[in-house]
């Protein structure tokens, strides 16, 4: 006999991004339990699991039967930040195929500067044949601050390829061929040796705000670039944007690629947008593929209900 899962209803909550993708993926691998999407939610007693991206306050207020949000995104900041955020477990994407796309962004805005492509992008248009000095990868120092799912991946990748990889997170780490920096006392030592900063950190109180003209003046300047270049693909608070567009005005950064912004979609009077050298894509780094990441909830949801632990869980930090 079929179980009724009347009662064990999911809610997709979604601010910024089309919910029905979400929806129909969930309808479709699990046609018998209820999917609503919100504003419409005829009986929000019955709901007990949220799939949310930047979900808007009121959707998860007034839930009584909620046992876990499960973030449509590796960051779950957009969820912790929430006011009023209900007393269930918040657990996160870690995905084969999320982590692949990210660090196939990050390879190619790494590639992008140590291969000059914007200079012969540049020489293209002038219709002009010019060949540039090239540094081998091994005299580029890339390093990567966020060492986890996504960055031990593109670390490993950017191994591979030949450039010197450190990584900084908070405690220390072991990935093949990849230096390690971590905590407050690594912060300075792993800039100093850095051409190529990565950054894949999460968003939280302590990483808010760190990508700004201080940390960009402690970067290399002695390197076979010619200067620093900023790569950030973890969340655009990280930044102050300011302070990019200055730092590469002044030549205290020679380029940047940036895939997320203080404020999304990024305003079209942002002067990022126009700078030589700064490459900006619209938050689509790591494509979020509906049916994929929606398995992976289901899945979740599955073991969950058979008396599994959950996976990916985060901790709940809420001064955002
Ligand atoms: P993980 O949680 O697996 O890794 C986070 C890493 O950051 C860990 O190495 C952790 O250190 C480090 N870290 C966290 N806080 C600090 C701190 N205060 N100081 C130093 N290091 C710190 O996350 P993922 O790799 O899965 O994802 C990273 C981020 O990428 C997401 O949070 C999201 O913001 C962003 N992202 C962006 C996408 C896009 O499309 N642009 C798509 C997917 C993700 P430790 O290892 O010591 O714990
Ligand atoms: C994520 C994102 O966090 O797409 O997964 O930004």
């Amino acid at each position: 006999m079929a179980t009724d899962l009347t009662g064990n209803a999911i809610l997709v909550a979604s601010g910024p991004w089309d919910p029905t993708p979400w929806a129909e993926a969930a309808r479709a691998i699990e046609p018998g339990r209820p999917v609503f999407v919100w504003p419409d939610l005829p009986d929000p007693s019955s709901v007990r699991y949220v799939m949310a991206w930047h979900p808007p306050e009121a959707a998860l207020a007034a839930l009584p039967r909620l046992d876990v949000i499960f973030s449509l995104g590796a960051g779950v900041e957009h969820i912790l930040s929430r006011r009023n955020l209900p007393n269930a477990p918040v657990a996160r994407i870690v995905s084969e195929d999320l982590t692949a796309r990210m660090t196939e962004w990050v390879t190619l805005q790494v590639l992008m500067h140590h291969r000059q492509q914007r200079h012969y992008d540049r020489l293209q248009r002038e219709r002009r044949w010019h060949e540039l000095r090239q540094p081998a990868a091994s005299e580029v120092r890339v390093g990567v601050m966020g060492l986890g799912e996504i960055g031990r991946d593109a670390a490993e990748v950017l191994v591979r390829l030949g450039f010197r990889v450190a990584g900084w997170s908070r405690r220390p780490s072991a990935v093949a061929g990849v230096e390690s920096f971590y905590g407050a006392a690594g912060l300075d030592p792993f800039l100093a040796r850095t051409d190529i900063l990565v950054v894949l950190l999460p968003l939280t109180p302590e990483t808010r705000g760190l990508l700004a003209m201080p940390l960009f003046r402690k970067l290399a300047r002695d390197g076979a670039l010619g200067g620093p270049v900023l790569v950030n693909a973890g969340r655009g608070g990280l930044q102050v944007e300011a302070d990019i567009a200055r730092a590469v005005e002044e030549g205290i950064l020679i380029g940047a690629s940036l895939d997320v912004f203080e404020t999304e979609p990024l305003d079209p009077a942002s002067p990022l947008w126009g700078l030589e050298n700064v490459i900006v894509t619209p938050h689509c780094a790591g494509w979020s593929d509906p049916m994929e990441l929606t398995g992976q909830i289901m899945e979740q949801i599955a073991a969950f209900e058979a008396g599994l632990p959950l996976r990916h869980l985060v901790d709940r930090v809420t001064s955002y």
